[in-house]
């Protein structure tokens, strides 16, 4: 097991990830003051069927546990289970010494998160995360809901006591959830640098190669690259957005199809050829943009459906939260690891994402 230490401008915090991971748990529990008087695991059908109980057993017999599970998928990130977990922690007596466990992928560690970061106007919790893509997501203190208009529209910032990151919980992730994850690995190796980024095209040629010392080695790398920018920002004044990389039309894309329909890793994919097209029309330059799309060919990312209509998009692109006074801004590319959100003029990004949806 590897602890790597999350350091914000308010607090700091382990991250301890491994085969074994799990089996620190008590021991965290056990170390906080003040301490725990009881144990809310937030978790969903699929992930809690699989692994609540033995999250249970790592638990001390001493301390209440109480467990709410709610639907799988991104429909459940809702304002409804976020008043029914807050109903159940009520109902079960939960204290402000009482501590939830996220115990899922992203859309467990941001409802669970934002249920902790207000109940009682703000309990500490733990992350527990089960997928590829939690190793953005369970990093960094986001957490939020989703509002039928706009998606983590309602939320905060609540940094978790630890993460605990126990690889043999992704054993059972269907393959589209670890393209979905190495999606956002490989944003994070574009807002890295040359270094990690060769190191994806040498050593993953398929998915199956993310197991043991290669996923370890990605892990750690991409979850370096979140905890550093998040040291610099926690709150997203200044380089934390650079971590939209790709985010603007990814979001607008899940918008469009309908939350589900395709999953956020592989919008992002496509956000980030777009990202990239966008940056060589602004800055006048070859960014390499076949080097990224070769590069997500080779796990079958889909490209953009060419029934998406430019102008739908592109104002969704404006309800973005970077954007502003109604014009879109992006997070571009000047080089590979040198990001900057820019403003982009209306008539660009639609003469630009109209060639692009046609596939030229
Ligand atoms: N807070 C942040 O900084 C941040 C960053 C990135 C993404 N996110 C959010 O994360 C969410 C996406 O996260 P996600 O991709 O992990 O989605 P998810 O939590 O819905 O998990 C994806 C799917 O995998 C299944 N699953 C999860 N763990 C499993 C396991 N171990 N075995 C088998 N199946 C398993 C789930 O049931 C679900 O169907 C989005 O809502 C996004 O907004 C937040
Ligand atoms: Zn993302």
């Amino acid at each position: 097991m590897v602890e790597v230490p999350i350091k914000t401008a308010s607090k700091e915090y382990p991250l301890f990830i491994g085969n074994d991971a799990i089996y620190s748990l008590s021991d965290v529990i056990d170390g906080l003051t003040p301490r725990v008087s009881s144990v809310f695991i937030i978790s969903e059908e699929t992930v809690a069927e699989l692994y609540l109980e033995e999250v249970r057993t790592n638990l001390q017999d001493s301390i209440p546990v109480y467990h709410y599970v709610v639907p799988s998928g991104e429909a459940s990130k809702s304002f409804e289970n976020y008043y029914e977990c807050q109903t159940f922690a009520l109902q079960s007596g939960l204290d402000r010494n009482s501590i939830i466990l996220a115990l899922g992928g992203g859309v467990i560690g941001d409802l669970a998160g934002f249920v902790a970061a207000t109940y009682m106007r703000g309990i500490r919790f733990i992350q527990v995360p089960t997928t590829l893509l939690a190793h953005d997501s369970a990093v960094g203190g986001k957490v939020a809901v989703n509002h039928p208009l706009g998606k983590n529209i309602i939320g905060a910032f609540h940094q978790p006591e630890a993460v605990i990151y126990h690889l043999p919980f992704l054993a059972t992730l269907p393959v589209e959830e670890w393209r979905s994850g190495y999606g956002e690995v490989i944003k994070h190796a574009y807002l890295s640098g040359e270094e990690f980024l060769s190191w994806l095209e040498k050593e993953v040629s398929t998915l199956d190669d993310l197991k043991d010392e290669k996923l370890l080695h990605v892990l750690k790398e991409g979850i370096n690259v979140k905890a550093q920018i998040v040291a610099k920002d926690e709150k997203e004044s200044n380089v934390r957005a650079f971590l939209n990389f790709g985010h603007t039309l990814g979001h607008a894309i899940e918008s469009e199809l309908g939350y589900g329909k395709i999953t956020h890793g592989d919008a992002v994919a496509i956000g980030m050829v777009f990202a990239l097209r966008m940056s060589e029309h602004v800055y006048g330059k070859d960014l390499n943009v076949s080097r990224l799309q070769a590069l997500l060919e080779r796990f079958d990312y889909p490209t953009i459906d060419c029934s998406l209509d430019a102008h739908r998009l592109m104002e969704k692109m404006k309800k973005d939260k970077k954007s502003y006074e109604h014009t879109i801004h992006m997070v571009l590319m000047k080089e590979l690891g040198q990001m900057e959100v820019r403003k982009v003029n209306d008539e660009d990004v639609l003469r630009v994402l109209t060639t692009f949806i046609k596939g030229e």
